[in-house]
């Protein structure tokens, strides 16, 4: 129980990789407040929320500031000042340059980068120690072909991490965690083409990940044994990327 009395906002907690990194948070013992997209599985994170310690929902676009307010605004009146935000939201688009669309690319650096940096700025306005942890992604390290927005953002969120880290020092750490492929809504086959999925599956561990896999370590950087780290991007990725 290395989260016990700490309270954590998680945005895109309704499933997939947030719903693992808000039972992963729980489970020691941390009361999580989470948002999501008009998710109607929210509902099963809350309880597996609640089942451990105490949760809040809320749908909350993460790309728009009012309502990335209204949500931090809620869960500190519900749960309590945050001591850790973890940046989770995400959506992904694949489309050759030549036919991408404007306004589908703004939308994915409108959800991925500044929903983070909304967050993370309603977050530094309530905490002043604390953990930030960033889900990027192996792509925002690789590039991969037909997802320029995608893969920009997550590039992005990386040199964001790094900027928070040093300007948040000694008081709030800031790390990314960026996973490789994992077992979620994103990467089923009506998301993703075949070819996509076929090259994610080319790694050293040949398999996609589970979700907890990347809470764990999620977990680990919100937790009191990582004190010494900041400004990092742990690979969680079955050897997608070796630095
Ligand atoms: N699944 C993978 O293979 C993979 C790999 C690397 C990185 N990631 C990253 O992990 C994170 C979670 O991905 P996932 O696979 O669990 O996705 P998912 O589609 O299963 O879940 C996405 C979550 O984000 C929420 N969300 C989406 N748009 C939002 C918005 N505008 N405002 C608030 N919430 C919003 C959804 O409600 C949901 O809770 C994303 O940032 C994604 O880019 C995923």
């Amino acid at each position: 129980m290395t989260l016990k009395g700490k309270t954590a906002f998680v945005t895109g907690g309704s499933r997939g990789i947030g719903r693992a990194i808000c039972a992963a948070l729980a489970d020691q013992g941390a009361k999580v407040a989470f948002c999501h997209y008009n998710d109607p599985e929210a509902d099963t994170t809350l309880d597996l929320i609640n089942a451990r310690t105490r949760g809040l929902a809320m749908s909350a676009d993460v790309a728009d500031e009012q309502a990335v307010d209204g949500f931090f605004d809620t869960a500190c009146a519900v749960l309590g000042t945050p001591d850790i935000l973890v940046n989770n939201a995400g959506i992904l688009a694949e489309s050759p340059l030549a036919n991408t669309d404007a306004d589908a690319f703004d939308r994915v650096i409108a959800v991925n980068l500044r929903g983070s940096f909304l967050a993370a700025r309603a977050f530094v306005r309530r905490a002043n120690t604390g953990r930030i942890v960033n889900i990027a992604s192996d792509l925002g390290l690789l590039g991969r072909e037909n997802m320029l927005a995608y893969t920009a953002s997550k590039g992005a969120i990386i040199t964001m991490t790094r900027t928070l880290a040093r300007e948040l020092a000694p008081d709030i750490l800031v790390n990314a965690v960026a996973p490789g492929s994992t077992e979620t809504d994103m990467t089923s086959p009506e998301n993703m083409s075949p070819e996509a999925i076929a090259k994610d599956l080319d790694t050293p561990l040949a398999r996609f990940g589970q979700p907890r896999e990347i809470a764990e370590m999620v977990a680990y950087l919100a937790g009191p044994k990582s004190g010494f780290i900041t400004g990092q991007c742990f690979g969680v990725n079955g050897g997608s990327v070796m630095l």
